[in-house]
C-alpha cells in the first residue's frame, strides 16, 4: 500500500528498466498502484512475463524485451511504448548489473559489460526518451545508481559507471530544463535487502545479516523504501527538484563500509631526511615576516 494518494499517477505512462525484479519490481508495483500504466523492460522475457503476470493484477502493465546496451532495441522500446500508450511521462533507469571482483582482477570483457549496461545503457535510454518524446512534452527521469560516494571496493566497474550516471543526471538536468524535463538520481545503499541484491554478493554468507548491526538504523532497508523515493521524485511534490541525488540508506553511507582492510604494514610513515637543514631567509622575507607579526 503506497503512502501517496490514490490515482496520483492516473493517466501517466512510465517505463521502468529492470522492472521485473528487485527494486525495479517494487517501483513498477507502486507506480501501478498509483494508477500509472507501466512498461517493464529487461533482457530476459521470461522474468518479465512472470512479473507482468503478477503486476497485471494491480494495473496496466506491458512487458517489452530490451537489451539496453543495444541502440536499436532501445529505440524500439521507446517507440513501442509511444505506439501503445501515445505518451510517456516517466522514465526510471533501474536496469543494471555487476559482479563482485577486486579491481585488479577484472577482465576487460567484464569491465566493458558493466560499463555498457549501467552507463551506456542508461545514456541510450535517456537520449532516446528525450529525442522521441520528452524534448517536446517534458517529463521526469529517475536514474537508480548506488552507494559509491567513497569509492566502491570490490565493485570498481559499477562504482565508476554509477558515478558517471549521476554526472549525466546533473548535465542533462541543466541541458533539458528548458524542455520541461527533470532528472534526478536515487542511490540505494548496499543495505537495501532483496533476493536480487543478495545474488550480487555471495551465496555462502547472508551479507545483510552480517552488516545489520553496523548500520545506523540497525536494520536493512526494503525495496519499498526505494520506490517511495522514486515516486516522490516523479511526482509534482518534487517539481523544483532536478539534478539531485537522494541516498536511500538511512545514513549508512556516512557511517558504515562493507569492506574491511586486512592487517598490514605496507604503507610505512614517510621518512624525509633533509640534505641540508640550513634555512636561508632573504632580507625581503625577513621584513615581510616582521611586518606580518605586528598585525
Ligand atoms: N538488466 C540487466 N542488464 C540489462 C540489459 N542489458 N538490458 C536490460 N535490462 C538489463
Amino acid at each position: 500500500m503506497s503512502v501517496f494518494r490514490p490515482d496520483l499517477f492516473k493517466n501517466c505512462v512510465a517505463i521502468v528498466t529492470g522492472g521485473g525484479t528487485g527494486i525495479g519490481r517494487a517501483i513498477s508495483y507502486e507506480l501501478l498502484s498509483l494508477g500509472a500504466k507501466v512498461v517493464i523492460a529487461s533482457r530476459s522475457i521470461e522474468k518479465l512475463e512472470n512479473a507482468a503476470g503478477e503486476l497485471g493484477k494491480i494495473g496496466d502493465v506491458t512487458p517489452i524485451q530490451c537489451n539496453i546496451r543495444k541502440e536499436d532495441e532501445v529505440k524500439a522500446l521507446i517507440g513501442g511504448t509511444l505506439k501503445k500508450y501515445g505518451k510517456l511521462d516517466f522514465l526510471v533507469n533501474n536496469g543494471g548489473g555487476q559482479f563482485p571482483s577486486p579491481a585488479a582482477d577484472m577482465s576487460l570483457k567484464g569491465w566493458n559489460a558493466v560499463i555498457e549496461t549501467n552507463l551506456t545503457g542508461t545514456y541510450l535510454m535517456m537520449r532516446e526518451a528525450y529525442n522521441q518524446w520528452f524534448q517536446d512534452h517534458g517529463g521526469a527521469i529517475v536514474n537508480i545508481i548506488a552507494d559509491m560516494w567513497r569509492g566502491f571496493p570490490m565493485m570498481a566497474h559499477t562504482g565508476a559507471a554509477r558515478a558517471a550516471v549521476h554526472n549525466l543526471t546533473m548535465t542533462t538536468s541543466v541541458e533539458w530544463a528548458a524542455n520541461g524535463v527533470r532528472i534526478n538520481s536515487v542511490a540505494p545503499g548496499s543495505c537495501i535487502s532483496s533476493p536480487t541484491a543478495a545474488a550480487n554478493y555471495s551465496d555462502s554468507v547472508d551479507v545483510f545479516e552480517a552488516i545489520r548491526d553496523k548500520l545506523p538504523p540497525h536494520r536493512t532497508g526494503t525495496t519499498d523504501e526505494v520506490s517511495g523515493a522514486v515516486c516522490f521524485l516523479l511526482s509534482p511534490a518534487a517539481s523544483f527538484i532536478s539534478g539531485a541525488c537522494l541516498n536511500i540508506d538511512c545514513a549508512s553511507s556516512l557511517y558504515t563500509t562493507m569492506f574491511s582492510i586486512p592487517e598490514h604494514k605496507n604503507l610505512p610513515a614517510y621518512k624525509w631526511i633533509p640534505a641540508q637543514q640550513k634555512v636561508v631567509t632573504t632580507k625581503k622575507d625577513k621584513t615581510s615576516t616582521d611586518e606580518k607579526s605586528k598585525l
